[in-house]
Parts: C-alpha cells; sequence; structure tokens
C-alpha cells in the first residue's frame, strides 16, 4: 500500500488501476447488452466525472453519443450543500436513451437537484452510471442503474476525484488516512 500526501493529508490506496479498469470494462458490457439497438446519449458530470466517461467511452461497442456539463457541490472535503449549474445542458434530450454519468454519489444532492429539470425534458429513459456510491452518506435516495463501487463513507480521490483541484490525474483511486 502506498500512502501519499495532497495538500495538508495523507492518502493511502484504496482501488487500484487493474481493479477499476475490469470494474469499468463490465459496466460498458452491460450497457452494450442493455442497449443493443439502441443509441443512447450518455451525459458527463464535469469535473469528477471526465476520466470514469472517457473509459466507459471507450468499451461501448453501440453507436453513442456523449455530451458534458458540470455542476459544482464540494468545496475542500465537504459538501458545499448548494448544487450550481456552470455549464448547462446544450443538447436536446426529448425522446432520447440519456445515461448520465457521474464519478461518485455521496449525499445523492447533486443528482437529486438535477434530475428533475431533466425528467422534465421527457426522455424516452433515464439511467445513471456511477463511479462510485458511500451508501453510509445517503441523504438523497436514488437508483443508480451502473455503479462499479459501493464505498465507506470515506473521503476519496485519484481517477478524476480531487481534493481542493489535486488529485484528478491518479490511476488509482485513494482514501482518506
Ligand atoms: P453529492 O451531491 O453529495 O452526492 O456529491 C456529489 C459530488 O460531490 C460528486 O460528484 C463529487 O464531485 C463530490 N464528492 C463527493 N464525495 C467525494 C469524495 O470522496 N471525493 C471527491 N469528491 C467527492
Amino acid at each position: 500500500m502506498s500512502v501519499i500526501q495532497v495538500h495538508d493529508k495523507s492518502f493511502e490506496t484504496f482501488l487500484s488501476e487493474e481493479t477499476i479498469q475490469k470494474r469499468v470494462k463490465e459496466l460498458a458490457v452491460a450497457i452494450n447488452n442493455d442497449y443493443k439497438g439502441k443509441q443512447p446519449l450518455f451525459i458527463g458530470i464535469l469535473n469528477g466525472a471526465f476520466m470514469f466517461a472517457s473509459d466507459l467511452f471507450k468499451n461501448l461497442e453501440i453507436d453513442a453519443e456523449i455530451c458534458f456539463i458540470k455542476l459544482i457541490s464540494y468545496q475542500g472535503t465537504k459538501s458545499a450543500g448548494k448544487v450550481v449549474t456552470s455549464i448547462g445542458l446544450m443538447e436536446d434530450v426529448h425522446g432520447k436513451d440519456i445515461i448520465l454519468i457521474e464519478d461518485i454519489v455521496d449525499t445523492g444532492k447533486t443528482l437529486n437537484d438535477f434530475l428533475p429539470g431533466l425528467r422534465h425534458q421527457q426522455p424516452a429513459s433515464l439511467k445513471i452510471a456511477a463511479l462510485l456510491h458511500k451508501p453510509d452518506a445517503t441523504e438523497y435516495p436514488l437508483i443508480i442503474d451502473y455503479l462499479a463501487f459501493s464505498i465507506p463513507d470515506k473521503f476519496v480521490i485519484g481517477y478524476g476525484l480531487d481534493y481542493d483541484g489535486l488529485g484528478r490525474n491518479l490511476k488509482e483511486i485513494y482514501q482518506l488516512v
């Protein structure tokens, strides 16, 4: 196990690159099967989901589109409690099969705030793919259709996730010591 320092905090290895890649491929296989003959639109939620979205999308064999939106809800290691859309959705989702790609569902507030507006635009279907879920932190329960890992309620970084801007480039996922 390796320990790294980011800003003022120490983090230890939690999920290896190999474990993450294997699981992301499994999710892609499930999506390939479920969406055979369809052409879903993936909506990646920036910043955290960019790496997961990229690896998931690379492993798809169906025709699919992807776009990104940016929602901000976190500052440091604490949720700011308010979700702000800083890059909005430009695509028309009406009648489309939508799969949202989120890095981590913590309290569930981010998606809970965003989903009603999306549903209002009447997509044909709407599913959620998330890399991580902290079930013990849930305040706004939601169904995650494609979940890579369920994890304890501890702050994590790496593979797209940051602590105050740093750590996104790590290939593994690290947990706060
Ligand atoms: P929620 O609204 O509480 O579900 O939080 C969702 C967002 O908070 C995620 O998209 C992340 O950007 C951020 N977040 C939650 N937990 C962590 C964590 O452990 N590390 C880094 N970011 C996190």
